[in-house]
């Protein structure tokens, strides 16, 4: 496996970077059954499943329409159609692409375990819901089961991937918009993520929320990514050394400075936010607007600066290494 060969894959697109990396990581973690992506577009994402399959004597299947579509056009500046995918995949060993609407395409004639599950088709119900269905029944027990764009653009995905996880008890991690859960060994997961972003494996941050505290790698989103909870207080845990100063100013007027890692923030009625931070670390926050709106700010490096209105809430955060 060429670990992070999806920095040099110039197939078009959708997924940001930090997604296809992490994507990459997950699939070296499958541990029983096939490979199966809905929505492949281009094959930017088989290519970092491939990449990260241990082995190419795993089948990869694949099933999209691959139907022209005028986003697509305007977004990546070429046509979808079958051919263009097989040229930008045309390396991938043991590849069965299923060309049709899913899961219709093979509801008839699908028979295979799967151990690794990885959507980005239809982004709204009853389309998402359709294909987990259908597809779930044939999930190994270890299954790593994954997809793009747990945004606050697409409810349905958020809600839903939360609906499953909490009804079963499971962990979730996000990494850029990309979610994972497994219902065994999610060390799994943890580990893809320190693969993909060594740089961050020694950072935890623990959030509490009302009256739960909550600990989770760094990288990974902290509980509440699209929930409508505001974070009441945060600790860094950082290797000696490494410090984020926040410098405060509240709705009230009132300001505060912290150094955060050595000592807890509480950044409920913020008004505007500068952070202190080594180069190459950036920070990046999830903010609840007073009309329930969720969104995420960019990466924000050293002396960047975060300003929110009144009734803004930041709901859950992460480190990234740039
Ligand atoms: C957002 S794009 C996927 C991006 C891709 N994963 C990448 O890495 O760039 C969504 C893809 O899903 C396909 N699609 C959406 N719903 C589908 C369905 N129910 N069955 C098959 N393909 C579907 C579309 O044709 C499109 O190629």
């Amino acid at each position: 496996m060429g670990l992070f060969s999806t920095m040099n894959d110039t197939t078009p697109r959708t997924m940001t970077l930090a997604g296809l990396q992490f994507l990459q990581a997950l699939a070296s973690k499958r541990q029983s059954g096939c490979y199966l992506e809905v929505g492949p577009l281009f094959g930017s994402s088989t290519n970092a499943i491939d990449a990260g399959r241990s082995s190419t004597s795993v089948e990869i299947h694949t099933i999209d329409t691959f139907e022209a579509a005028p986003w697509v056009r305007q977004r990546l500046g070429l046509d979808l159609s079958r051919e263009a995918f097989d040229r930008y995949t045309k390396k991938i060993k043991n590849l069965h692409v299923h060309q049709g609407f899913a899961p219709d395409i093979v509801t008839d004639s699908w028979s295979e375990d799967i151990g690794f599950y990885f959507d980005d088709a239809t982004h709204g119900d009853p389309g998402w819901t359709n294909n987990y269905n259908f597809f779930s029944r044939f999930f190994t027990k270890d299954a790593i089961i994954c997809g793009d764009d747990f945004a606050g653009g697409w409810p349905d995905i958020v809600q839903n991937v939360y609906r499953i996880t909490e009804a079963a008890g499971l962990k979730l991690f996000v990494i850029g918009r990309v979610w994972a859960f497994t219902a065994e060994n999610d060390h799994r997961i943890s580990d893809a993520i320190h693969d993909a972003f060594p740089k961050l494996k020694a950072f935890d941050l623990e959030v509490q929320h009302k009256d739960q505290t909550r600990r989770n790698i760094a990288a990974s989103w902290s509980w509440g990514l699209h929930k409508p909870e505001a974070i009441k207080e945060t600790v860094l845990h950082a290797p000696n050394g490494f410090e984020i100063e926040v410098d405060m100013e509240r709705q009230d007027g009132t300001r505060d400075r912290v150094n955060w890692g050595k000592e807890p923030w509480r950044p409920l009625g913020a008004k505007s936010l500068e952070f202190t931070l080594p180069e190459d670390y950036a920070i990046q926050f999830c903010v609840k607007s007073s009309e329930g709106k969720t969104q995420n700010t960019k990466d924000l490096r050293s002396g960047a600066q975060l300003e929110l209105q009144p009734g803004d809430e930041i709901t859950s955060l992460r480190l990234s290494h740039l």
